[in-house]
């Protein structure tokens, strides 16, 4: 056997021998195949966002007033660093242009993130598909979702239960005691006994006392910087001294303390014995900030097991997989907290969505400023790749599926991706969901086959076939079936309820007929019974409706409120006012009208058609208890932290798709909120033609998931040896065939395609990307030839088969441009270099049109043909110069037929190009939305869309010499596709969570820039700025001396290199460099 082949074996070996051997291993291997998930809504439109429950509950002003998110940590304002900061700011105002380009965050270094597919069309949205979705709706249910007419007896017709609840609220109302408050307080203290009954570990745990931080002085002494450093430091740090001496002096006491502790934990964890540090192996601190910012007290005990298993501490690879609200992201979170302070390694953190990424970077930065570690934002167009390299404090990067690819990458090509020492994926089940699975498999083959010390930890709620995923990951498996509230799971036929029982003969016995008095009017209107449902728990307990789509999300909420009793209305009556009017207020005057109806009842819809600054408000509004009621779609189902009492189904349906097992499992499993609830209910209501679907749905396993890589041809397995060779992780055969078989898709192969071999498929995916221009061969040797049987697994020849990739191919794999278009792209923008109209932007607009939403557009052609004739002469030029006429768009908007051929896609990107370039004109998204009959959700989808596949062309552009001409013009494109806001908010907007609405109110109160931002006392923002929680001031306040800080830090980084003598420096050795 040649070499390449026993490289294969020894893989095979390893794998073996690394094969779990935990008891607790379990897993059920079923037929099911996963498939995509329904909506394809991609990361930037998806709606939810974590929450934490201790704070998410109680209204804004029960909470502690004493409760300082920073203690007695020193004030940003009057610490020594800050002043030094300020001074090197000043510095670097003056040093050259180009050298503040380096640093700048967002602009030229914006990352290349690939363009997800956007799944979500016109057509989905504008007014011919509503009616096809109607009409599923209809059929779901009887009746259709048309706004309804109020009739006259409709408010006689109440059920039962609103009467029953009014009748209690007027009752305790008496004596002005907020029912709410009371239901709560006295759940969350029930629920604390609960806690204390189950078996407590850890947070107790023996602390390590003066004989181990005795030897820390020591070490902290010798962590301190440089005197070249100190030297800089003491020269720049000026007026700031004279403040410096009681602070610093408090806070090098606290840091050296702190710096001890962490020293203790990393000995203890080297010394790899059973004897862990005071909290987990981190400094007992740790454990006070749980207990200060996130309000856990106690581990569960599945969490202590977890973090105790042998296999943590030998650092192995792990899956580990509870139901929904098991607790696994503290899990993580330690594990991270031991990676960053006791192993001094780089953390990257895998999380599905920009909103999910936004909501762990507010809620880890306190962590990282209060333990010494950076917090580093890799999302939408945040990210700066490779990553800047930090000499003192470690950084955890949180990052999106495809930032964290990139990010990867960029380590790889720079050679430091041992520096990663732990990866952490949620929601690992995503590996099987289309091309976002694909690209989650890449990154963590890469970094299976390039960092043996990378340890790898995936986590989930809806795993069926682990043994695969364990294969692939090499890991280890812990799972428990723990859940803090119980979940009671009801399906509903006509007016019966029935209990979900696994051990009745056919899956459900009965509970209760519906308690309610519907009259004839009201049944049609609500023939689901929907009222009668949610007024069982509303407004004390908060409730979700999950809709099959967005528009039946809408109209259900209208229903109910029409149905309502107007006693609703005076619950909570002023904060609701509050939140329309701030909803207003962010969105320019603007108002849904739907939003308008609902939220004086306690409703809202929630969907991927609100804008960001709407969403975060009304989860803002839905996690304090003001709104009580979401109907949603099953979007806010993904791992997201907006809990329910109730969660009820409209229908098995997701669109037109029944529902799958794991969709259901997340669904209902947003029901329970721990520490508040001391159960959870989903209703699944089903009508009688479904009810054997649905039977077997609640009975059967989890769905498998698949490997994507190869069914997502160009944007996976194409792109992944594209990168494999421009990268050189490999680039002969041998290598490549290496690296294939240690992928998940090298794992599923067998399964998912039986008519070829791994080989062939490597071959044939090669094969085609030299065609295509992007790879060239190195040595010649036929295709027959490698096909041959006899060449598959002996030719040494064949696996010396090696490639390059081209100037094209390089191009493509830096912009991650989906090699489905990469060829477009390359004959759009030569064209453009014959005749490019830069009289307005229009043109360069239409460059950075993602091809993939273009696709999906349906153009409605009057509004194509009206925007057309608003366009100057100039502008319409353009439109001729990609080659759409006047004559078209108007024969279009007449009905005409026509007979010449017109390339779609050409037809439809100009007119997507046609609504950014009103955007960034009128930056008014709800004026867009009304123009074009579009969505906000969708415009805003859009834009950031163009603003990322802007910085991809830019990518593309700089690796080839023709183009050189684009990149300047790219450059501010980018910047200015990607704020599309006054440039005063664009320091703010930095800030992560800070959208363009909170940006605008902070600055018209005074907070200008993120120093302003970082020096802000959360107390006093509060009073400020309408509607802001304690909790989100802080949030944004800690936010902003985290990026203030990094800024710094690469500031002082940026000068030390300035002046450090070059150690090519002529007539000088190199150890005498090092001296200076
Ligand atoms: N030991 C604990 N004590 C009290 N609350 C806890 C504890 N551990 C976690 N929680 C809280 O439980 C809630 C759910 O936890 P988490 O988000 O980690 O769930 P999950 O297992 O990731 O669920 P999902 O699969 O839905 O994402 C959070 O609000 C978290 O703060
Ligand atoms: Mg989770």
């Amino acid at each position: 056997m040649d070499e390449g082949g026993s490289r294969i074996r020894r893989r095979v070996l390893v794998r073996k021998r690394n094969r779990p051997s935990l008891e607790n291993v379990v897993a059920t291997p079923t037929a099911a195949e996963l498939k995509p998930s329904d909506e394809g809504e991609d990361e930037e439109m998806v709606a939810g966002s974590r929450r934490r429950k201790t704070v998410d509950v109680q209204p804004v002003e029960n909470i502690d007033s004493e409760e300082d998110m920073f203690g007695d940590h020193d004030s940003f304002a009057e610490n020594s660093f800050l002043a030094q900061v300020d001074d090197l700011e000043q510095k670097y105002l003056q040093l050259p242009e180009h050298r503040k380009h380096a640093t700048d965050h967002a602009t030229e270094d914006l990352c290349s993130e690939s363009i997800t597919p956007n799944t979500l069309s016109i057509a989905t949205v504008g007014g011919c598909t509503e009616l096809k979705i109607d009409e599923h709706t209809k059929n779901q249910s009887g009746h259709e979702d048309v706004p309804i007419e109020p009739e006259a007896d409709i408010l006689y017709s109440v059920p039962s239960s609103q009467v029953l609840f009014f009748k209690n609220l007027h009752s305790s109302s008496d004596d002005l005691v907020d029912p709410s408050t009371e239901e709560r307080n006295g759940n969350s203290s029930s629920h604390e006994t609960v806690n204390q009954e189950l078996p407590i570990n850890s947070i107790e745990q023996p602390q390590q006392t003066d004989k181990s931080s005795s030897k820390v002085r020591t070490s902290s002494g010798v962590n301190r910087r440089k005197s070249l450093k100190d030297h800089l430091k003491s020269a720049m740090t000026g007026n700031a001294k004279a403040q410096t001496p009681i602070f610093s002096r408090t806070k090098q006491l606290k840091e050296t303390l702190l710096s001890e502790e962490i020293n203790v934990a990393k000995k203890t964890i080297e010394s790899s014995s059973d004897d862990i540090g005071p909290f987990y192996s981190l400094p007992s601190k740790v454990r006070d900030l749980y207990v200060q910012f996130k309000g856990i007290e106690k581990l569960y005990e599945w969490q202590h097991t977890c973090l105790t298993l042998n296999s943590m501490q030998e650092r192995k690879n792990l899956i580990y997989s509870l139901p929904t609200s098991g607790g696994k992201t503290l899990v993580a979170e330690i594990l991270m907290l031991q990676e960053l302070l006791c192993r001094r390694k780089d953390v990257l953190m895998i999380l599905p969505y920009v909103a999910i990424v936004q909501e762990k970077i507010s809620g880890l930065s306190s962590f990282g400023i209060e333990l010494g570690f950076f917090v580093e934002e890799y999302a939408g167009s945040k990210g700066k790749f490779p990553p800047i390299k930090r000499r003192e404090k470690k950084s955890l990067y949180i990052a999106t599926i495809e930032k964290g690819h990139s990010l990867v990458n960029s380590l790889i090509e720079t050679g430091r991706i041992s520096s990663l020492g732990l990866v952490v994926v949620d929601e690992l089940h995503m590996i099987g969901e289309g091309s976002r699975g694909a690209i989650l498999e890449m990154t963590l083959a890469k970094i299976l086959y390039t960092s043996k010390t990378t340890q790898i930890i995936g986590m989930s709620a809806t795993l069926n076939n682990v043994e695969d995923l364990q294969e692939f990951l090499q890991a280890e498996y812990y799972t428990s079936q723990f859940r803090p509230v119980e979940l009671k799971e009801y399906l509903k036929i006509n007016n019966a309820i029935y209990e979900v029982d696994s051990k009745a003969e056919n899956g459900m016995t009965f509970s209760r007929l519906l308690n309610y008095k519907y009259s004839d009017s009201l049944r049609k209107m609500d023939p689901d019974h929907l009222v009668a449902l949610v007024t069982e728990v509303i407004p004390n307990y908060s409730c979700l409706v999950f809709c099959p789509t967005k528009k039946n999300c809408e109209n259900v909420a209208e229903m109910i409120c029409k149905l309502l009793s107007k006693e609703y209305l005076k619950y909570k009556e002023k904060e609701k006012l509050e939140v329309i009017k701030n909803l207003k207020n962010i969105s320019g005057g603007n108002l849904c009208p739907v939003l308008k109806h609902t939220i004086p009842f306690g409703v809202a819809y929630h969907h991927s058609g609100l804008t960001s600054d709407e969403r975060k408000l009304l989860e803002e509004a839905y996690s304090t208890g003001v709104l009580c009621l979401f109907t949603c779609t099953s979007t806010l189902a993904a791992g997201v932290n907006l809990p329910a009492r109730r969660v009820i189904l409209r229908a098995p349906y997701v669109a037109k798709e029944f529902l799958k097992r794991n969709q259901y499992k997340q669904m209902i499993g947003r029901a329970g909120r721990a520490g508040i609830d001391s159960i959870g209910e989903s209703i699944l209501i089903l009508q009688e033609k479904d009810k054997q679907q649905v039977l077997e749905l609640i009975s059967r396993p989890l769905e498998n998931c698949y490997s994507h890589l190869v069914q997502e041809f160009t944007k996976g397995i194409q792109t992944l040896l594209l990168s494999l060779i421009g990268l050189k992780i490999a680039t002969n055969l041998g290598d490549i065939y290496h690296f294939m078989s240690g992928t998940f898709f090298g794992v599923q192969q067998k399964i998912l395609l039986k008519e070829k071999s791994l080989w062939e498929i490597t071959v044939e995916s090669l094969r085609y990307l030299t065609e295509k221009g992007l790879l060239q061969k190195d040595t010649i040797l036929t295709e027959k030839r490698l096909l041959r049987k006899d060449t598959i697994y002996g030719s040494e020849e064949a696996f010396q088969y090696s490639f390059h990739i081209t100037k094209l191919g390089r191009a493509s794999f830096k912009g991650t441009i989906d090699l489905a278009y990469c060829d477009i792209l390359y004959r759009d923008l030569k064209k453009g270099l014959e005749g490019l109209v830069l009289e307005s932007l229009l043109h360069l607009i239409y460059l950075t049109t993602p091809y993939d939403m273009a696709s999906q557009c349906d153009p409605n052609w009057m509004i194509y043909f009206q925007q057309f004739n608003h366009l100057s002469p100039a502008e319409q030029n353009v439109a001729a110069v990609v080659g759409v006429s006047e004559n078209f768009i108007g024969k279009k908007a007449s009905g005409q037929a026509i007979r010449k051929k017109v390339d779609k896609n050409i037809v439809n990107r100009l007119y997507l190009s046609f609504v950014l370039y009103t955007l960034l004109k009128e930056t008014n998204i709800w004026s867009v939305s009304e123009k074009f009959n579009m969505p906000r959700g969708y415009i805003q989808s859009l834009l950031s869309g163009a603003a990322a596949f802007s910085s991809c062309v830019l990518h593309f552009c700089e690796e080839l010499e023709e183009f050189w001409v684009y990149r300047a013009l790219f450059v501010e494109l980018t910047k200015k596709l990607t704020y599309c806001v006054k440039a005063e908010l664009i320091p703010l907007m930095e800030v992560t969570g800070v959208l363009e609405g909170r940006a605008r109110q902070l600055y018209n109160a005074g907070y200008k820039s993120l120093t302003h931002l970082a020096n802000a006392n959360p107390e006093v923002l509060i009073r400020t700025i309408d509607h802001l929680s304690r909790r989100q001031a802080k949030q944004i306040v800690s936010s902003a001396k985290m990026l203030l800080h990094e800024k710094a830090e690469a500031l002082q980084e940026e000068v030390e290199e300035l002046l450090r003598l070059p150690s090519d420096f002529p007539g000088i050795v190199a150890s005498s460099v090092e001296k200076v």
